[in-house]
């Protein structure tokens, strides 16, 4: 016959042991964070990786509309932003070829997007797919 004590005696460890187990879980999620917004920052594996590109968006087509719309009002030559400027090739390949462009186009990193408008599916697809053929 269980008395009381033995059931209080035993849900507490199972308490601990579920506590416990969703501890390392978040240890483990943290982990996997860290890492994946360290990978973004140097080799953009994680955006890239995850584009499926039919074609090579290339700047005049693709990228600089997205950049007319979504950015050069806060990123041009004589307002650059954080030191981004977006209204050249040139400027907007130092940003995306390096990994930060993306980062922060996901609200991965930065502070910035939170203000500036979050783009659409297909257009964080088509930057991705630029930096994923070289930024041409
Ligand atoms: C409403 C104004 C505004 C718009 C629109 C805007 N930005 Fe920014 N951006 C900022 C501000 C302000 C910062 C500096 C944020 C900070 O560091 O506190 C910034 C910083 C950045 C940075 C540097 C991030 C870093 O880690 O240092 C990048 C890259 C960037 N913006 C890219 C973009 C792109 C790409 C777009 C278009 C999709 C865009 N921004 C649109 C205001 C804007």
């Amino acid at each position: 016959m269980a008395s009381i004590q033995q059931i209080l005696n035993v849900n507490p460890m199972k308490i601990s042991k579920s506590t416990s187990l969703l501890a390392s879980m978040a240890v483990i999620v943290a982990l996997l964070c860290v890492s994946s917004c360290a990978s973004s920052h140097s080799g953009q594996n994680t955006y890239t990786s995850q584009a499926s590109c039919a074609t090579e968006p290339t700047y005049e087509a693709d990228i600089k509309p997205i950049m007319s719309t979504q950015c050069v009002k806060c990123h041009n030559a004589n307002k650059r932003t954080d030191g981004v400027s977006l209204d050249t090739f040139e400027g907007t390949k130092e940003c995306f070829a390096k990994g930060e462009g993306l980062c922060t186009v996901y609200h991965d990193c930065s502070p910035m997007p939170k203000r500036a408008p979050k783009l659409s599916t297909t257009q964080l697809e088509t930057l991705s797919c630029w930096v994923k053929s070289g930024c041409k």
